[in-house]
């Protein structure tokens, strides 16, 4: 997921150091925006450093990028931390003095403040009312924690710890508690030791499927057939070769099965064991493989499978291929694809179940994004 970080001017500031650096490992996107009083609580070295990217505070700086426009439209959750009482105040009157304001106002991403200050300065009657107005304007609040606050006085107003903010900022998300298993990639087939039968997918979409689901809040198994791109952060992954590799990785529960693997459908009957020789000449006898998804449909009548169909067809075709394929394979759902779509950026598909046909288009993330939305509404 792309979080928009943003650090105001409290003590509890150097706290958000931790924060950068769990939400990474997580395997999100951090884009960090302090104000420029929270430079004076923790330096733009750290920050550059932990997000792994150049720390801005100007709004009138690089202007041609409307950078605060860009910032708040590229975020899919906005959280601040800390937030002092005087960014409450602003965010509650509007007032985008700034560039984390402006982001914040120019954005439709859902916004978690941490409120984090002295016992007095939260219950002050001023803080409490700009914390009801945001509340009331849908900002989810994260209450303080109570304990040492900066000198020797205790009570609520301190910032709560990381992985409990991390918690709390993950805690509504569609698939939150959910077990997403991800196929991706090719199989190969061996013919002799160096040679196999394969194909050419990339594994691009079943990676944005993976990410997408771990974004949405599953707990994510990327089964990874072949793949030499980098794989996503946050993610359990099994490697795999064959299609018997694959469907030992696969005998597994899970909530949802999204088999975006494109699967060998014959397997040689007897590879060589070492390489052959042009000389021998080469006869190939291919036995079928099996149907793994369709084998998995059966086996986990509980879990929803998501089946892929690639075909070179037009769209009512695809739809009607697509339609064959999922009472087939009695699955749940199956997309179909066409060719073009095979190690593109780009994408079109048809989300086919028995009632409906969605067509989904854009790149591979957004495409991706939108399956897992219409995956998180099939599972019960
Ligand atoms: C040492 C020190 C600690 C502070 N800690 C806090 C704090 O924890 N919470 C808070 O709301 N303000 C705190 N302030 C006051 C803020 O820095 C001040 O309100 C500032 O204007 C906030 O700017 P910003 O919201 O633009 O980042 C502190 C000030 C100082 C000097």
């Amino acid at each position: 997921m792309r979080i928009l970080l943003g650090i105001t001017g409290g003590i509890a500031a150097y706290k958000a150091a931790n924060l950068i650096r769990g939400l990474s490992e997580l395997g999100h996107q951090v884009t960090v925006v302090p104000t420029e009083n929270a430079l004076r609580f923790i330096g733009k070295p750290t920050l550059e450093a932990l997000s792994g990217h150049a720390i801005e505070t100007d709004m009138y700086e690089d202007v041609a990028q409307v950078r605060h426009v860009e910032l708040g439209q590229q975020a899919d959750l906005i959280l601040i931390a800390p937030a002092t009482a005087s960014f409450l105040a602003r965010y509650a009157a509007g007032i985008a003095d700034d560039l984390m304001l402006n982001a914040i106002l120019a954005s439709n991403a859902p916004v978690i403040v941490c409120p984090a200050m002295h016992t007095e300065m939260w219950l002050n009657q001023a803080t409490q009312d700009n914390v009801s107005t945001l509340e009331s304007r849908g900002v989810r609040l994260m209450e303080p924690a109570s304990g040492r606050l900066t000198g020797d006085d205790s009570g609520p107003g301190r910032l709560p710890e990381t992985e409990d903010i991390i918690a709390f900022a993950m805690q509504d998300l569609p698939l939150k508690g959910k077990h997403v298993l991800v196929t991706a990639g090719g199989t190969r087939e061996p013919i002799d030791a160096v040679r196999y039968i394969g194909n050419s997918s990339s594994g691009r979409m079943g990676i944005e499927l993976a990410k997408a689901a771990r974004d949405a809040g599953a707990q994510v198994s990327l089964i990874a057939a072949n793949i030499d791109l980098p794989l996503p952060k946050g993610i359990e992954v099994t490697r795999v070769g064959t299609v018997d590799e694959l469907e030992l990785a696969m005998d597994r529960d899970c909530d949802a099965i999204i088999m975006a693997a494109a699967v060998s459908d014959f397997r040689v009957q007897n590879p060589y064991l070492g390489k052959l020789k042009r000389s021998d000449g080469l006869n190939l006898e291919l036995t079928p493989t099996k149907d793994l998804i369709a084998n998995f449909a059966a086996n986990h009548p509980n879990s929803v499978s998501i089946a892929f169909a690639l075909a070179e067809e037009t769209q009512e075709r695809l739809i009607e291929i697509a339609r064959g394929k999922l009472w087939d394979k009695s699955v749940t759902a199956v997309i179909g694809n066409s060719f073009e779509a095979l190690g593109s950026q780009e994408t079109l598909v048809q989300f086919v179940t028995k009632d409906d046909a969605v067509e989904l288009t854009g790149s591979k993330t957004e495409v991706s994004k939108s399956i897992i939305e219409l995956v998180s509404k099939l599972i019960k």
